[in-house]
């Protein structure tokens, strides 16, 4: 029985879905009754597990036109890719606008009138209600990884010259640091600026996941970025 109060079954391409948040909302929207695309860049790398709503196909996130027939399948994308599994030693050649480049793409090449595209964010973007950024504040996010943080407040900027239905939901610092809950309900979005608390939070993989299936099967976020915190009772 699907855990879904709505009743709006999507299809969604969840680019990434074998990474760790990818995984989570696969699995997320599969329980909401969704159908999912996975896009992987190398199929044969990677087992997610079976389900009659789930097909995995190859493509590169980078490539969007390389996908345009499978977008014009879907409703929603979830934007779940990283250049950067761990840190790196040194972003030489990286480019600032890895994820700007991505949304762009996909937006030209995306041909349907209603494209939802939920982006995952990354804390040191978020703004803090002492007016400063997450990212410039060397005790909360390494100034090293300052290019990761420009490039992910770069694809907000991006998302803003696109004509997609997009929402960036940004996870707080301790992501994927608690076990999974049994029920993963209890979270709340949250509008910046936020406090240090809400930045510094834990929320697992599976909270989290819910919450971007949420925002499929029900939309209230609507360009713009908000925080996926823990619901404060
Ligand atoms: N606290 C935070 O704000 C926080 C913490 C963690 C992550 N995040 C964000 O969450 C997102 C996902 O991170 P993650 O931890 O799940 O990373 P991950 O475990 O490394 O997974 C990323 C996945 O993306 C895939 N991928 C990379 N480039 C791709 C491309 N061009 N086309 C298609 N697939 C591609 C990788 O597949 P391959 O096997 O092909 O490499 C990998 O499976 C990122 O945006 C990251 O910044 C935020």
């Amino acid at each position: 029985m699907p855990a879904t109060s709505d009743n709006t079954r999507q299809r969604v391409a969840v680019f990434g879905a074998a990474g760790r948040v990818g995984r989570a909302v696969t699995a997320a929207l599969l329980h909401q009754d969704h159908h999912v695309t996975a896009v992987l860049r190398d199929p044969t790398r990677h087992e997610l597990p079976p389900h009659p709503q789930l097909r995995a196909i190859q493509g590169d996130a980078q490539h969007p036109e390389r996908l345009a027939p499978v977008l014009r399948t879907v409703e929603a994308v979830v934007l779940a890719v990283t250049p950067f599994t761990a840190p790196p030693q040194s972003f030489d050649g990286f480019d600032l606008d890895y994820y700007a480049k991505i949304v762009i793409a996909i937006d030209e090449v995306w041909d349907r009138p209603d494209r939802r595209l939920i982006a995952v964010g990354l804390t040191a973007t978020l703004t803090l209600d002492s007016g400063q950024r997450v990212m410039d504040d060397p005790t909360l996010f390494p100034a090293q990884l300052r290019p990761f943080a420009e490039a992910h407040a770069r694809e907000l900027l991006a998302l803003r010259t696109t004509t997609l239905d997009w929402a960036i939901l940004t996870p707080p610092a301790g992501f994927g640091a608690q076990p999974e809950p049994a029920t993963g309900q209890e979270y709340q979005l949250a509008a910046e600026p936020v406090t240090r608390e809400q930045a510094t939070a834990q929320l697992s993989h599976a909270r989290y996941a819910h919450a971007v299936a949420a925002e499929l099967g029900t939309p209230t976020v609507h360009g713009a970025r908000v925080a996926v915190v823990p619901r404060v009772t």
